[in-house]
């Protein structure tokens, strides 16, 4: 794909004008709006080796995250000085460091399944470098993975769902 082709020969050449060198300040200012679980899964399509992901595994989430490049990954480690494990699936290499799940591959190739629990989605500069169509595919399949067997809710939805519910209670 021409595309991928593209962000491939980004990573290999070093031009990650993108990157940002510190966590995401809005990130920090608006996370605690979620109101999320301890613990709670936080998937981060096309996540580059964005130091948020290092950011919100200190919060104690877990994080799940896809890249295309397996230099983004490698470089997302090292530099941060963590082990991690490398397992080869079949849609997937899969990175994996305590709290931080990385898989390695194109993201239209995810499954409801992947996405099992996970209560947010964090998008940074990532569906908008899916060009034209592929923006719209991108934001279908994250539908998709939100309507699945397991839908996740933040602590804020389930209140709420109860109080629908059982509204004398409330
Ligand atoms: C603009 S960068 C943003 C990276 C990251 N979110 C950040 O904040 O630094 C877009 C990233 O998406 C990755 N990417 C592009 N198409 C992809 C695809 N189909 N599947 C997985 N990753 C993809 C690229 O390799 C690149 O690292």
């Amino acid at each position: 794909m021409a595309d991928h082709q593209h962000w491939l020969d980004r990573w290999k050449e070093n031009r990650l004008g993108f990157h940002e060198a510190a966590v995401n300040q809005y990130l920090q200012a608006h996370l605690p709006r979620f109101d999320l679980d301890p613990g709670a899964r936080i998937f981060l399509p096309l996540c580059g080796k964005a130091l948020d992901m290092l950011w919100l595994a200190e919060q104690g989430y877990e994080v799940i995250g896809i890249e295309l490049s397996e230099i983004a990954l490698r470089d997302f480690f090292d530099e941060n000085q963590l082990d991690y494990e490398r397992i080869e699936s079949d849609r997937f290499v899969v990175f994996r460091s305590g709290r931080i799940e990385l898989l390695q591959g194109d993201f239209f190739d995810l499954r409801r399944d992947d996405l099992d629990g996970c209560a947010l989605v964090y998008d940074r500069a990532a569906l908008i470098a899916c060009a034209g169509n592929n923006a719209v595919a991108a934001t279908a399949t994250l539908r998709s993975a939100r309507h699945g067997r397991r839908p996740a809710r933040s602590r804020r939805d389930r209140r709420d769902a109860d109080r629908k519910n059982h509204p004398a209670a409330t």
